[in-house]
């Protein structure tokens, strides 16, 4: 329906007359001068009215915004030599990372203001570390193309356990402080009993009815799992209960920005930690030389579109 002039849908009361006593009227004088000047802008407004026809209803002005793009509120050093695949904010300043490639492959402390590792635990070498989370003092850690994982003392890594989990192999992990959230590549978002390690429940995740394969690095902010998308610029935040994402982040700008200033060996997007308690949102990627704050600003997007379309892979592998 086009806008129409409503005028008619604002009524605008008449400011009261003057009153007769000069006296008074000279000390209300200010207070009529003000009332007049408000009904004159409220007459304005009401002719300028369609605007108020057309404001769309409630639902839609209190629906979460489907599209992010960020404001970058702080760089980090991040060790260029990271092939990072899991990261969490351990609290203080610091951040617990896992990295990949075999005989590069680690579990660090780092020191979130320097970047300086604080820690570190050097993985067999054929091992290629994966996806990371922290439960209690425990750092749970999956593994490339293996059904085994680690469980590391936060504050002593040579305390540690192994186990083998179901999922076709480990990419990510998460947890909302009960259970493990776990993803190996595929559009599967899993929940774990951190206890056994048994699959509890399995989700496909799903972007207007197309699944979202290559979920890779997890993070469990606010009742949502996020999801770094593998080759893409982007952030699936998932509902888990169903699996549906219900918005996008989308970053290329950072790897734009690397890019743009010589770094040309960096590798994907991948990394998402959350300071739950100060509301720090940090991500980095493998191999970059840098590790970000931001914040996320929403932006219009498209009302359809293909994850492909949404999230291009990027072009590493040139
Ligand atoms: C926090 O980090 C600082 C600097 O590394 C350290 O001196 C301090 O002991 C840490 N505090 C806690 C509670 O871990
Ligand atoms: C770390 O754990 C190992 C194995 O339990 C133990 O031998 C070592 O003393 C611990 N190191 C520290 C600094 O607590």
């Amino acid at each position: 329906m086009a806008p129409t002039s409503s005028s008619s849908t604002l009524s605008v009361s008449a400011p009261p007359p003057p009153s007769p006593n000069p006296l008074l009227f000279h000390l209300r004088r200010p207070l009529i001068a003000a009332a007049a000047a408000l009904a004159a802008l409220l007459l304005l407004a009401a002719a300028y009215a369609p605007w108020r026809v057309d404001l769309p209803p409630k639902a839609a002005l209190l629906a979460c915004p489907r599209f992010y793009s960020f404001d970058l509120v702080r760089e980090y050093h991040h060790d260029p030599d990271a092939f990072t695949q899991g990261l969490l904010y351990g609290g203080n300043d610091t951040l617990f990372e896992s990295t990949g490639l075999y005989h590069r492959s680690s579990v660090r402390k780092v020191e979130l203001p320097t970047g300086k590792v604080l820690a570190h635990h050097q993985m067999d070498g054929d091992m290629f570390g994966e996806g990371l989370t922290l439960l209690g003092d425990r750092l749970f850690q999956v593994t490339w193309l293996k059904n085994d994982g680690f469980i590391y003392d936060r504050h002593n890594f040579t305390k540690r356990e192994s186990f083998t989990h179901k999922m076709r192999d480990g990419w990510g992990l998460a947890t909302d402080g009960k259970i493990l959230f776990g993803s190996d590549g595929s559009s599967k978002l899993y929940q774990l009993d951190p206890k056994s390690l048994e699959v509890m429940k399995m989700v496909t995740v799903k972007y207007q009815d197309n699944e979202v394969p290559n979920l890779n690095e997890l993070e469990y902010i606010d009742g949502e799992v996020w999801a770094n998308v593998w080759q893409t610029d982007c952030i699936a935040r998932i509902s888990p209960d169903d699996g549906l994402v219900v918005s996008w982040i989308f970053l290329h700008e950072l790897r734009q920005n690397l890019w743009n200033s010589g770094n040309m060996n960096i590798d994907v997007l991948n990394g998402i930690a959350w300071d739950e308690e100060n509301h720090r949102l940090f991500v980095t990627g493998k191999l970059w030389p840098k590790l970000y704050e931001i914040k996320l600003r929403p932006v219009d997007g498209p009302a359809d579109g293909s994850v492909e379309k949404l999230c291009p892979k990027a072009s590493f592998y040139r």
